[in-house]
């Protein structure tokens, strides 16, 4: 079965991957001529763990191909798949001309009865618009109006897309119902789930699905908030929790919030649809003020221990919006190094793999290549993503290069006790700060501008 995809961003080539390596023919489509480019060299525009060689994999096989042709694209395709951008404009609303775009492509290259599936996240009822561009723009051919969500997490995209917990398809026709089962045939053998409902209740289901995770978290960041004021461990509340088969582990990590493309963006838009439907759907407000707090959290600790931020320089190990991805889009990182810029503090950044997009995005931060020499002379370090390599750094080593021995853990990667055995003044998330006594352990030294020499300790004085 020839299957055509629209837009090549993460949700598009991974898409192209699956479909190929479910033996389909797939043919990858973006108006971007240079990304099309570099997928024919097998090498996707965005990092994705093992997707450059699948694409070699299937390029090679003949299952794949891509082109900036709609026509070739389309032709013959007994599925399209439309998995655009969908960007919140500054109201937080999707912005759905890439969709529009999309469909009237569809309507003027595709052949007559072709399946048309939105598989981007779009606000309900965007498949009557499409419906409704279709037949505007289609000169009498039909066309078979789907919906069929992905739930790829990036950095375990392609495993996502093919050992999914469930396959949900949206249907109104009995012919788009039959290609789709038939296309994800290969995984549905394997007893992967499909689930079958109508098209308003699979858009639904997706937006659901994600300002669900996304209210996990912030009610964990709420629950921390409490933690950090009472005493208790969040660490341990959401174990507790979790073990709980009804409530589940996952999505439960307290820290300094979610970011990325989806969340921030779900929520929002669920939100505003309930709104043009007269529902207030308050509770997701409030879900995206606690992530907020969050990030405001966490430069309070920093305030807290550094009282004045002028001439404090800063270092925010991890810019991405989480491990595993060189994606900074909406990364509560950023937001951060942003407030903490604001309040006159210098920052400086380190990322294993996002530095290049987090200084396209914010040009007025420092990069440093590695994450000692981003903590070299720093007053605080802020663990903003949880990414593993910060987990093995040397403590004795970044300490003695920092300025002042202060670490605050926005992702509760380190343990309180080895924190203070290394010698820091330690903020974790949801849990009692160590405080180190400056008068034990720090002197003043202002030749060097810095406080912080316990003799004998190896600090630097
Ligand atoms: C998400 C959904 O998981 C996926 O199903 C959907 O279709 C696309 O959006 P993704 O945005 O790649 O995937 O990231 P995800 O792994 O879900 O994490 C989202 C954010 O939540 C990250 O910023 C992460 O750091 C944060 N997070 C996640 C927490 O703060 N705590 C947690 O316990 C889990």
């Amino acid at each position: 079965m020839k299957v055509a995809i629209i837009g090549t961003g993460h949700v598009g080539v991974v898409t192209c991957v699956a479909v190929a390596s479910m033996g389909h023919e797939a043919v990858g489509f973006d108006v971007d001529s240079e990304k099309i480019s570099l997928l024919q060299r097998a090498i996707a525009p965005f990092h994705e763990p093992g997707l450059n060689e699948a694409l070699a994999r299937e390029l090679s096989a003949g299952r794949l191909a891509f082109t900036d042709a709609p026509a070739e694209a389309m032709h013959a395709a007994a599925i399209v798949f439309i998995c655009v951008g969908t960007p919140a404009g500054p109201d937080g609303e999707a912005n759905l001309l890439a969709m529009e775009r999309s469909a009237t492509a569809v309507a003027h290259h595709a052949r007559d009865g072709v399946v048309v599936v939105e598989k981007s996240t779009v606000p309900a009822g965007t498949a009557d618009r499409l419906r409704f561009v279709l037949a505007r723009e289609g000169d009498g051919r039909r066309f078979n109006v789907a919906c069929n969500p992905e739930f790829l997490r990036e950095g375990t995209a392609l495993s996502d897309a093919l050992e999914p917990d469930r396959i949900l398809i949206g249907v109104e026709s009995e012919r788009a119902a039959i290609l789709l089962r038939r296309l994800y045939e290969p995984l549905t053998r394997k007893g992967i789930p499909l689930i079958e409902t109508d098209l308003r209740t699979a858009e639904l289901a997706k937006a659901a699905s994600n300002a669900f995770l996304a209210l996990k978290i912030s009610y964990a960041n709420a629950l921390a908030r409490i933690c950090e004021r009472l005493g208790g461990d969040i660490r341990t509340v959401t174990d507790v929790m979790g073990s709980d088969a009804r409530i589940g582990r996952s999505f439960l990590a307290a820290g300094l919030g979610y970011g990325g493309y989806c969340f921030p963006k779900d929520v929002v838009i669920l939100e505003r649809l309930a709104a043009r439907v007269g529902y207030d759907f308050g509770l997701l407000r409030e879900v995206d003020r606690v992530n907020h707090e969050s990030v405001e959290a966490i430069a309070a600790k920093v305030e807290d221990a550094l009282w004045i931020l002028d001439e404090k320089r800063i270092a925010v190990f991890g810019l991405a919006f989480k491990p595993g991805t060189d994606d900074v889009r909406l990364s509560p990182s950023l937001s951060l190094a942003r407030r903490l810029l604001q309040s006159g503090a210098s920052v400086v950044g380190y990322d294993p793999l996002a530095s290049a997009n987090a200084k396209d995005e914010r040009p007025e931060l420092e990069i440093a290549p590695d994450a000692y020499s981003a903590a070299a002379d720093a007053h605080c370090v802020v663990i903003a993503t949880d990414w593993d390599e910060f987990r093995d750094l040397d403590l004795a080593a970044l300490r003695d290069v920092m300025a002042y021995p202060l670490v605050v853990d926005g992702r509760n990667v380190f343990d309180s006790t080895e924190m203070r055995e290394a010698g820091f003044s330690y903020y974790p998330t949801g849990q009692a700060p160590v405080l180190i006594d400056p008068s034990e352990t720090w002197g003043v030294d202002i030749s060097r501008g810095r406080i912080g020499v316990k003799p004998g300790s190896g600090w630097p004085g």
